[in-house]
Protein backbone atom coordinates (compact mmCIF):
# COMPACT_ATOMS: atom_id res chain seq x y z
CA UNK A 1 0.00 0.00 0.00
CA UNK A 2 1.30 3.63 -0.68
CA UNK A 3 2.41 5.28 2.44
CA UNK A 4 -0.19 7.50 3.34
CA UNK A 5 0.70 11.13 4.72
CA UNK A 6 -1.66 13.62 6.02
CA UNK A 7 -0.69 15.80 2.72
CA UNK A 8 -1.77 12.61 0.94
CA UNK A 9 -4.02 13.70 -2.24
CA UNK A 10 -6.71 11.58 -4.97
CA UNK A 11 -6.81 13.40 -8.15
CA UNK A 12 -10.57 13.80 -9.35
CA UNK A 13 -11.58 12.97 -12.67
CA UNK A 14 -12.27 16.63 -13.19
CA UNK A 15 -8.29 16.87 -12.40
CA UNK A 16 -8.50 18.43 -9.86
CA UNK A 17 -6.40 17.51 -6.29
CA UNK A 18 -7.94 16.61 -3.58
CA UNK A 19 -6.21 15.87 0.05
CA UNK A 20 -7.71 12.88 1.52
CA UNK A 21 -8.02 14.18 4.79
CA UNK A 22 -9.79 16.82 6.31
CA UNK A 23 -11.96 18.69 8.72
CA UNK A 24 -15.43 18.60 8.66
CA UNK A 25 -17.58 21.47 10.52
CA UNK A 26 -20.98 20.31 10.94
CA UNK A 27 -22.56 20.96 13.71
CA UNK A 28 -19.65 23.08 15.31
CA UNK A 29 -20.86 26.32 16.32
CA UNK A 30 -19.54 29.57 14.81
CA UNK A 31 -17.03 30.35 17.70
CA UNK A 32 -16.18 27.60 18.04
CA UNK A 33 -15.76 26.29 14.47
CA UNK A 34 -13.42 29.41 13.93
CA UNK A 35 -11.44 27.93 16.75
CA UNK A 36 -11.57 24.77 15.23
CA UNK A 37 -10.28 25.83 11.93
CA UNK A 38 -7.43 27.49 13.21
CA UNK A 39 -6.18 24.33 15.22
CA UNK A 40 -6.96 21.78 12.15
CA UNK A 41 -4.87 24.51 10.20
CA UNK A 42 -2.13 25.18 12.44
CA UNK A 43 -1.85 20.72 12.78
CA UNK A 44 -1.39 20.51 9.10
CA UNK A 45 -5.12 19.78 7.78
CA UNK A 46 -5.20 21.65 4.46
CA UNK A 47 -8.99 20.52 3.61
CA UNK A 48 -11.89 22.13 5.38
CA UNK A 49 -15.20 21.26 4.94
CA UNK A 50 -18.59 23.11 5.37
CA UNK A 51 -21.78 23.84 3.83
CA UNK A 52 -24.40 27.04 3.70
CA UNK A 53 -26.96 25.27 6.33
CA UNK A 54 -24.10 24.91 8.83
CA UNK A 55 -24.47 28.39 9.36
CA UNK A 56 -20.62 28.51 9.97
CA UNK A 57 -19.51 29.77 6.58
CA UNK A 58 -18.35 33.44 7.82
CA UNK A 59 -16.39 31.75 10.92
CA UNK A 60 -14.52 29.80 8.33
CA UNK A 61 -13.74 32.32 5.97
CA UNK A 62 -12.54 34.44 8.87
CA UNK A 63 -9.93 31.49 10.22
CA UNK A 64 -8.39 31.23 6.60
CA UNK A 65 -7.76 34.51 6.34
CA UNK A 66 -6.47 34.72 9.89
CA UNK A 67 -4.40 31.93 9.23
CA UNK A 68 -2.11 33.18 7.69
CA UNK A 69 -1.83 30.35 5.08
CA UNK A 70 -1.86 31.16 1.24
CA UNK A 71 -5.72 30.75 0.02
CA UNK A 72 -4.49 28.29 -2.56
CA UNK A 73 -2.83 25.80 -0.06
CA UNK A 74 -6.04 25.16 1.36
CA UNK A 75 -8.63 22.89 -0.07
CA UNK A 76 -12.15 24.70 0.63
CA UNK A 77 -15.32 22.42 -0.23
CA UNK A 78 -19.09 24.03 1.02
CA UNK A 79 -22.14 22.49 -0.13
CA UNK A 80 -25.89 24.28 -2.28
CA UNK A 81 -28.27 23.75 0.28
CA UNK A 82 -31.90 22.13 -0.31
CA UNK A 83 -33.70 25.34 -0.40
CA UNK A 84 -31.54 27.05 -2.97
CA UNK A 85 -31.58 24.33 -5.09
CA UNK A 86 -32.77 24.72 -8.82
CA UNK A 87 -31.13 26.40 -11.20
CA UNK A 88 -31.39 30.72 -10.81
CA UNK A 89 -31.46 30.01 -6.76
CA UNK A 90 -28.05 28.01 -6.65
CA UNK A 91 -25.82 30.73 -8.85
CA UNK A 92 -27.13 33.15 -6.44
CA UNK A 93 -26.07 30.43 -3.50
CA UNK A 94 -22.57 30.69 -4.48
CA UNK A 95 -22.60 33.73 -4.88
CA UNK A 96 -24.03 34.09 -0.80
CA UNK A 97 -21.21 31.48 0.24
CA UNK A 98 -18.47 32.79 -1.31
CA UNK A 99 -18.80 36.44 0.17
CA UNK A 100 -19.56 34.37 3.76
CA UNK A 101 -15.98 32.97 3.16
CA UNK A 102 -14.27 36.03 1.96
CA UNK A 103 -13.04 34.40 -1.09
CA UNK A 104 -13.65 34.43 -5.03
CA UNK A 105 -13.49 30.80 -5.26
CA UNK A 106 -14.01 27.32 -3.56
CA UNK A 107 -12.16 24.08 -4.27
CA UNK A 108 -15.27 21.56 -4.27
CA UNK A 109 -19.23 22.65 -4.55
CA UNK A 110 -21.31 19.73 -3.83
CA UNK A 111 -24.89 19.50 -4.06
CA UNK A 112 -25.80 18.80 -0.43
CA UNK A 113 -28.62 16.30 -1.21
CA UNK A 114 -30.69 14.69 -4.10
CA UNK A 115 -33.32 16.89 -4.05
CA UNK A 116 -35.92 15.08 -6.26
CA UNK A 117 -37.22 17.38 -8.82
CA UNK A 118 -34.81 19.71 -8.22
CA UNK A 119 -31.45 18.71 -8.57
CA UNK A 120 -31.03 18.15 -12.54
CA UNK A 121 -31.39 22.09 -12.92
CA UNK A 122 -29.14 22.54 -9.78
CA UNK A 123 -26.18 20.30 -11.70
CA UNK A 124 -26.68 22.45 -14.72
CA UNK A 125 -26.06 25.58 -12.43
CA UNK A 126 -22.89 24.25 -10.79
CA UNK A 127 -21.76 23.73 -14.17
CA UNK A 128 -22.02 27.29 -14.98
CA UNK A 129 -20.37 28.28 -11.57
CA UNK A 130 -17.20 26.12 -12.91
CA UNK A 131 -17.02 27.69 -15.68
CA UNK A 132 -17.54 31.03 -14.00
CA UNK A 133 -14.36 29.77 -11.72
CA UNK A 134 -16.22 30.24 -8.83
CA UNK A 135 -15.21 27.12 -8.19
CA UNK A 136 -12.61 24.37 -9.02
CA UNK A 137 -14.81 21.76 -9.34
CA UNK A 138 -18.27 19.97 -8.93
CA UNK A 139 -19.67 17.10 -6.99
CA UNK A 140 -22.34 15.79 -4.97
CA UNK A 141 -23.38 14.22 -1.73
CA UNK A 142 -25.88 11.86 0.09
CA UNK A 143 -26.45 10.14 -3.76
CA UNK A 144 -27.07 6.99 -3.94
CA UNK A 145 -26.43 4.63 -7.38
CA UNK A 146 -29.59 5.48 -8.97
CA UNK A 147 -28.90 9.41 -8.26
CA UNK A 148 -25.10 8.96 -10.13
CA UNK A 149 -26.75 7.00 -12.41
CA UNK A 150 -29.44 9.48 -13.61
CA UNK A 151 -26.90 12.14 -13.13
CA UNK A 152 -24.24 9.97 -15.40
CA UNK A 153 -27.26 9.73 -18.43
CA UNK A 154 -27.25 13.30 -18.34
CA UNK A 155 -24.48 14.86 -18.10
CA UNK A 156 -21.18 15.30 -19.97
CA UNK A 157 -19.75 16.63 -16.72
CA UNK A 158 -19.09 13.71 -14.21
CA UNK A 159 -19.41 14.65 -10.11
CA UNK A 160 -15.42 15.10 -9.11
CA UNK A 161 -16.81 13.75 -5.61
CA UNK A 162 -19.89 12.02 -3.89
CA UNK A 163 -19.51 12.95 -0.12
CA UNK A 164 -21.89 10.29 2.21
CA UNK A 165 -21.93 8.96 5.52
CA UNK A 166 -19.30 6.02 5.34
CA UNK A 167 -18.00 4.14 8.44
CA UNK A 168 -17.31 0.43 9.34
CA UNK A 169 -20.95 0.13 10.59
CA UNK A 170 -22.44 1.63 6.87
CA UNK A 171 -20.39 0.17 4.65
CA UNK A 172 -21.56 0.26 1.61
CA UNK A 173 -18.92 -0.81 -0.56
CA UNK A 174 -21.47 -1.57 -3.53
CA UNK A 175 -21.78 2.72 -3.87
CA UNK A 176 -18.29 2.35 -3.04
CA UNK A 177 -17.18 0.42 -6.39
CA UNK A 178 -19.35 1.99 -8.45
CA UNK A 179 -17.61 5.76 -7.68
CA UNK A 180 -14.16 3.96 -7.91
CA UNK A 181 -15.62 2.86 -11.61
CA UNK A 182 -16.16 6.39 -12.49
CA UNK A 183 -13.94 7.82 -11.15
CA UNK A 184 -15.40 9.81 -8.41
CA UNK A 185 -14.16 10.30 -5.11
CA UNK A 186 -15.60 9.02 -2.34
CA UNK A 187 -15.53 10.93 0.71
CA UNK A 188 -16.63 9.53 3.65
CA UNK A 189 -18.95 12.12 5.92
CA UNK A 190 -19.22 10.89 10.13
CA UNK A 191 -16.55 8.37 9.60
CA UNK A 192 -16.75 8.38 13.75
CA UNK A 193 -20.50 7.32 13.36
CA UNK A 194 -20.85 10.71 14.58
CA UNK A 195 -19.45 9.60 17.72
CA UNK A 196 -21.69 6.67 18.69
CA UNK A 197 -19.58 4.08 18.25
CA UNK A 198 -16.66 5.12 19.56
CA UNK A 199 -17.20 2.80 22.70
CA UNK A 200 -17.85 -0.18 20.56
CA UNK A 201 -15.97 -3.20 22.03
CA UNK A 202 -15.15 -4.43 18.50
CA UNK A 203 -13.45 -0.59 17.77
CA UNK A 204 -11.96 -0.54 21.22
CA UNK A 205 -10.45 -3.77 21.07
CA UNK A 206 -8.51 -3.09 18.11
CA UNK A 207 -7.62 0.28 19.58
CA UNK A 208 -5.78 -1.91 22.20
CA UNK A 209 -3.91 -3.88 19.70
CA UNK A 210 -2.93 -0.84 18.07
CA UNK A 211 -2.08 1.55 20.92
CA UNK A 212 -4.21 3.99 18.97
CA UNK A 213 -7.21 5.84 19.59
CA UNK A 214 -10.81 4.48 18.89
CA UNK A 215 -11.22 7.17 16.65
CA UNK A 216 -7.75 7.09 14.89
CA UNK A 217 -8.89 3.33 14.41
CA UNK A 218 -11.56 4.55 12.27
CA UNK A 219 -9.91 7.27 10.62
CA UNK A 220 -7.13 4.80 9.39
CA UNK A 221 -9.85 2.74 8.27
CA UNK A 222 -11.69 4.98 6.10
CA UNK A 223 -8.30 6.03 4.61
CA UNK A 224 -7.16 2.46 4.01
CA UNK A 225 -10.35 2.00 1.90
CA UNK A 226 -9.26 4.48 -0.30
CA UNK A 227 -11.46 6.90 0.56
CA UNK A 228 -11.08 10.86 1.63
CA UNK A 229 -12.20 11.43 5.18
CA UNK A 230 -13.20 14.54 7.31
CA UNK A 231 -13.80 13.66 11.12
CA UNK A 232 -15.25 16.50 12.66
CA UNK A 233 -14.24 17.54 15.69
CA UNK A 234 -14.04 21.58 17.66
CA UNK A 235 -11.99 20.37 20.37
CA UNK A 236 -8.01 21.06 19.43
CA UNK A 237 -6.71 18.06 21.04
CA UNK A 238 -8.93 16.08 19.15
CA UNK A 239 -8.18 17.70 16.24
CA UNK A 240 -4.55 16.68 16.43
CA UNK A 241 -5.53 13.04 17.58
CA UNK A 242 -6.78 12.72 14.55
CA UNK A 243 -4.47 13.65 12.35
CA UNK A 244 -2.31 11.05 14.33
CA UNK A 245 -3.07 7.86 12.00
CA UNK A 246 -0.10 7.90 9.68
CA UNK A 247 2.24 6.05 11.87
CA UNK A 248 0.55 2.65 11.90
CA UNK A 249 -1.49 0.43 9.36
CA UNK A 250 -4.74 -2.18 10.01
CA UNK A 251 -3.41 -5.34 9.24
CA UNK A 252 -5.48 -7.11 6.38
CA UNK A 253 -6.52 -9.77 8.33
CA UNK A 254 -8.11 -7.16 10.93
CA UNK A 255 -9.38 -5.02 7.57
CA UNK A 256 -11.09 -8.41 6.61
CA UNK A 257 -13.09 -8.72 9.91
CA UNK A 258 -13.94 -4.95 10.22
CA UNK A 259 -15.99 -5.65 6.74
CA UNK A 260 -18.30 -7.82 8.90
CA UNK A 261 -19.20 -5.08 11.15
CA UNK A 262 -21.36 -3.55 8.88
CA UNK A 263 -24.96 -2.73 10.62
CA UNK A 264 -26.37 -0.17 8.27
CA UNK A 265 -26.21 2.45 10.81
CA UNK A 266 -26.96 5.51 9.64
CA UNK A 267 -26.75 8.78 12.25
CA UNK A 268 -27.90 11.56 9.71
CA UNK A 269 -30.43 10.94 7.17
CA UNK A 270 -31.21 8.74 4.47
CA UNK A 271 -31.07 9.30 0.99
CA UNK A 272 -32.04 6.05 0.12
CA UNK A 273 -35.70 7.00 0.59
CA UNK A 274 -35.30 9.36 -2.34
CA UNK A 275 -36.29 8.34 -5.73
P1 LIG B 1 -16.00 16.94 19.53
O1 LIG B 1 -16.31 17.94 18.46
O2 LIG B 1 -16.37 17.42 20.90
O3 LIG B 1 -14.58 16.41 19.46
P2 LIG B 1 -18.23 12.43 13.04
O4 LIG B 1 -17.07 13.08 12.40
O5 LIG B 1 -18.32 10.96 12.78
O6 LIG B 1 -19.57 13.11 12.74
O7 LIG B 1 -18.05 12.51 14.63
C1 LIG B 1 -18.09 13.72 15.30
C2 LIG B 1 -18.32 13.46 16.77
O8 LIG B 1 -17.20 12.73 17.32
C3 LIG B 1 -18.37 14.76 17.58
O9 LIG B 1 -19.30 14.57 18.62
C4 LIG B 1 -16.96 14.93 18.10
O10 LIG B 1 -16.97 15.66 19.31
C5 LIG B 1 -16.55 13.49 18.35
N1 LIG B 1 -15.10 13.27 18.19
C6 LIG B 1 -14.31 13.72 17.20
N2 LIG B 1 -13.05 13.27 17.34
C7 LIG B 1 -13.04 12.53 18.46
C8 LIG B 1 -12.04 11.79 19.13
N3 LIG B 1 -10.79 11.74 18.69
N4 LIG B 1 -12.38 11.14 20.28
C9 LIG B 1 -13.65 11.17 20.75
N5 LIG B 1 -14.65 11.85 20.15
C10 LIG B 1 -14.35 12.51 19.01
Amino acid sequence: MEKLNINSMIKSNQDVLVPRFGLGVWKSKPKECYSAVISALKAGYRHIDTAAIYGNESEVGDAIRDSGIPRSEIFLVTKLWNADQGYDSALKAIDRSLSNLKTDYVDMYLIHFPVADKRKDSWRALQKIQSDKKTKAIGVSNYMIWHLEELINETEVLPAMNQVEYHPFLNNNELLSFCNSKGIILEAYSPLAHGQKLNDPKVSELAKKYNKSNAQILIRWSLQKGMVVIPKSANPERIVQNADVYDFEINAADMVSMESWDEGLRTCWDPTTVE
